[in-house]
């Protein structure tokens, strides 16, 4: 099965506040606002919504093609991909310019001060699902240039490729048209609860409205309450507990991965969202959004222990 995943290719420079960002937020002053903060502890990490996803992909032994744009900076990267078990061949180098990078500080309370410095990504319009050598089963249109993201469900569309509508962050960014484009014809959209209101506010449809414009479900991910799958009737799927919460950055890329593995082995909706919260607490147990680590055999496992025996245990 050939699963090409789209988005942003980034680094993440992580930053640890040891303080609460709201106590340096003085609301009387942000007329002018200027603020600095002395953080104590910086990791660079391979980032970006796409090859985020396509790692937990390849722990969940699927072979997933990554289709985007880096930089001048993206060698080591690209061999930690293909060693991980991520497919490359469809990452484009743009030189003379950095791979997009994420610059997030998180403090005590994980309030989130993040910018984003596009770089190579601006290119990943270039790119085309009409130059793929090879059929493509299924896809997702993960965060990225605003103008790829408009043209590859339009190209989906043409070509009969299911796709996975992910806007997330970009909804801000992104016109109504453009959303109401993608998420018409999608084979399912995946949101949280924030986005999913604001993607309603932006584009005026309801949640009938999204529903129907959408073909195989509407999944709304709900951070600690797990998520919400509305495919023919809606279904909850419950979170899994993590050990210890280290840093949130990239959860909801693991849900996705969790999920594609579910849909690539045809599984019911519920068992697909169970491996999605589990391939989310993974993350969510270390610091940034590929440092997790599990063979397969012991995935199976913490998953039983969370959810029993079930249509995934059995196939695996
Ligand atoms: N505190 C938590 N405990 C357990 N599971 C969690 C927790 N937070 C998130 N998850 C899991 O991760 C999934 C995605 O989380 P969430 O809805 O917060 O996504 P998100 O806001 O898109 O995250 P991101 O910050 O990566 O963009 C949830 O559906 C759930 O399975
Ligand atoms: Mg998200």
């Amino acid at each position: 099965m050939n699963i090409v995943i789209t988005g942003s290719i980034a680094f993440d420079y992580l930053m640890s506040f040891p303080g609460d960002f709201l106590e340096h937020v003085k609301p009387e002053r942000i007329q002018k606002l200027s603020l600095s903060f002395l953080v104590d502890e910086m990791r660079k990490q391979r980032g970006g919504c796409a090859p985020n996803i396509a790692f937990s992909l390849a722990l969940l032994g699927e072979h997933p093609i990554v289709m985007g744009t880096a930089g001048l900076d993206f060698g080591e990267y690209r061999i930690w991909l293909e060693s991980s078990g991520v497919d490359t061949s469809g990452i484009k180098i743009v030189p003379d310019v950095f791979t997009a990078s994420f610059f997030v500080t998180t403090d005590q309370q994980q309030n989130q001060i993040a910018s984003f410095y596009t770089g190579a990504m601006a290119h990943a319009r270039e790119l085309s699902f009409y130059d793929f050598d090879r059929p493509v089963d299924l896809t997702i249109v993960s965060p990225n240039d605003p103008e790829a993201m408009d043209k590859y469900p339009a190209e989906c569309k043409a070509l009969g490729i299911p796709y996975i509508y992910d806007p997330s962050q970009q909804i801000v960014r992104s016109s109504p048209t453009s959303l109401r484009n993608g998420v018409e014809g999608a084979d399912i959209l995946i949101v949280n609860d924030y986005e999913f209101e604001l993607l309603k506010d932006r584009t005026g449809m309801t949640d009938a409205d999204v529903r129907a414009a959408v073909n195989r479900a509407v999944i709304v991910t709900l951070g600690a309450e797990g998520a919400l799958i509305w495919a023919d009737e809606k279904i909850k799927v419950p979170a899994v507990p993590p050990q210890q919460i280290v840093d949130p950055t990239g959860v909801g890329d693991a849900f996705r991965a969790g999920l594609i593995k579910g849909l690539a082995l045809g599984l019911p909706w519920e068992v697909c969202g169970r491996i999605g919260s589990l391939a989310a607490t993974y993350v969510l147990e270390t610091h940034g959004p590929q440092t997790h680590y599990y063979t397969l055999p012991e995935f199976v496992s913490r998953y039983r222990e969370a959810f029993g025996e079930d249509a995934f245990t059995s196939i695996i």
